[in-house]
């Protein structure tokens, strides 16, 4: 034993006996430090990053030196602002150009705040009072977050939930497009969404009605349920359900926005428009940020009747902001060349799929991809110990992986990879899934 995997090994053992356990990946990596697409170990082995950190550091790993420059310079002027009593510029500055990076034609009007499961209390929160409804809807197997409104939402693993509720508000769960266990048992295009005539025949039709609907919960593509893409004509089609009734819809973009699928906003992608969106992990380039952003239509919130102390951190914002002028400024050529290498990697994993009978899908949008690890082809029981396995061996191979749904592995990589490192992780993923496929598990 070297001293230090002696050291990393105390480190887990320090952090086990201190730390309320906390999920966890299933190999022992002890971060120290980050540069682009790589991350490193206290020992100083360097791995490639295809997690993004929870996709946090689309822009790279520890972002970039000019957004370190911006919150070091922040921190020495003034970092805390009180943004929800007194006035600064910066938070503005931001403010507007987020809104610049929205769809074109409505005025937007932003919430800041800390987190993610933040700026989905505050999404709650708002269609409320925007639409005096109470009722939600939401995805099987959508994650949300976990303060007790967002984890109304939630359901993508039953312990999330378990000896949590009941949750307060009344929230109807119907089923994802997730073509490749269609719940209806049924193949896209030939179905005609049947998904979404569900949702119209049952649940707005047997449980609730449409009338006392606030509004409809959605991921554009589903993240730690699977990394699941719609059918392109599927968020129409529910805008249009959802618009008979006035029901708003939100966009959780918390995971799969901020050019993670090649387009600003993942909605994007499917040529609608929502209400209200939410975004998080990756606007904060590296800290802590949570965004509601609402069509100004829908009005204003009373003062008072919702805040927070930090949003709008000083240090936070002048981080996101270096980051967003970068992003807006580049917007195109990053949009192109996202889906330029989402494309080289989509074609990799579908040629893993033609090839190995662990792997049941392939699937992705820009570089928010996945394979789904299957016992058989035919039966699609979900190989999870296989999984598992994959992701052990990759990370022993210098590779980063995360799991996700029930058999699903996710390939976040920071959108700013070169094509070398993303080629290089493949061929990493592909020698793990190669060797689980000839049943070296435990060998
Ligand atoms: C789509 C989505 N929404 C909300 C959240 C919650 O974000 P946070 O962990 O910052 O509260 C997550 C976190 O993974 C997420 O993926």
């Amino acid at each position: 034993m070297t001293k230090n995997s002696a050291k990393m090994d105390e480190i887990i053992r320090r952090d086990k006996r201190i730390f309320l356990t906390l999920p966890r990946v299933p190999y022992p990596f002890v971060v120290d430090h980050g540069d682009g697409e790589f991350a490193y170990d206290v020992s100083g082995r360097r791995f490639i990053d295809f997690s993004s950190f929870i996709g946090v550091y689309n822009m790279g790993v520890n972002s970039t030196a000019k957004v370190r420059a911006a919150i070091k310079g922040q921190v020495d002027k003034l970092m805390h602002n009180a943004l929800l009593e007194f006035y600064s510029e910066l938070p503005v500055d931001f403010a507007e150009l987020l809104v610049s990076m929205f769809p074109k034609g409505e005025s937007w009007k932003v919430f800041l705040s800390n987190s993610g499961t933040e700026a989905i209390e505050a999404a709650i929160k708002f269609s409320n009072l925007f639409t005096k409804r109470y009722y939600t809807m939401a995805f099987y197997n959508a994650f949300h977050g976990r303060t007790k409104g967002a984890l109304a939402l939630t359901n993508s693993k039953m312990v999330q939930r378990e000896h949590f509720g009941p949750f307060a508000q009344g929230t109807i769960h119907v089923p994802y497009p997730y073509c490749y266990r269609c719940p209806f048992s049924l193949e896209y295009p030939g179905c005609g969404l049947a998904c979404v005539d569900y949702i119209k025949k049952y649940p707005l039709s047997k449980e609730v009605s449409p009338s006392e609907v606030a509004a409809f919960f959605a991921e554009p593509v589903q993240g730690e349920g699977g990394y699941v893409v719609p059918p392109a004509d599927y968020f129409k089609e529910l805008k249009s359900l959802l618009d008979e009734s006035g029901i708003l819809l939100v966009a959780d973009e918390v995971q799969a926005g901020y050019m993670r699928t090649g387009k600003f906003l993942s909605l994007d992608n499917f040529g609608v428009k929502a209400d209200i969106y939410t975004m998080a992990k990756a606007i904060g380039a590296g800290l802590p940020l949570g965004v509601t952003i609402v069509n100004g239509k829908l009005g204003d919130i009373p003062p008072g009747s919702h805040s927070s102390t930090f949003g709008g951190n000083l240090a936070v914002i002048a981080g996101a902001y270096e980051q967003l002028k970068e992003v807006s400024a580049k917007r195109k050529a990053l949009e192109s060349s996202i889906r330029a290498k989402g494309a080289i990697a989509l074609k990799r994993l579908k040629e893993m799929q033609e090839r190995y009978e662990i792997v049941g899908d392939a699937r992705g949008l820009g570089l928010m991809l996945a394979i789904e690890l299957v016992k058989d082809k035919k039966t699609k029981e979900p190989a999870a110990q296989e999984r598992t396995w994959i992701v052990k061996d990759a990370f022993e191979n210098g590779l980063l992986l995360l799991e996700a749904g029930q058999s699903t592995i996710r390939l976040a990589p920071p959108v700013t990879i070169s094509e070398k490192s993303l080629v290089t992780g493949l061929d990493i993923l592909e020698e793990s899934v190669r060797k689980a496929n000839l049943g070296m598990l435990g060998k």
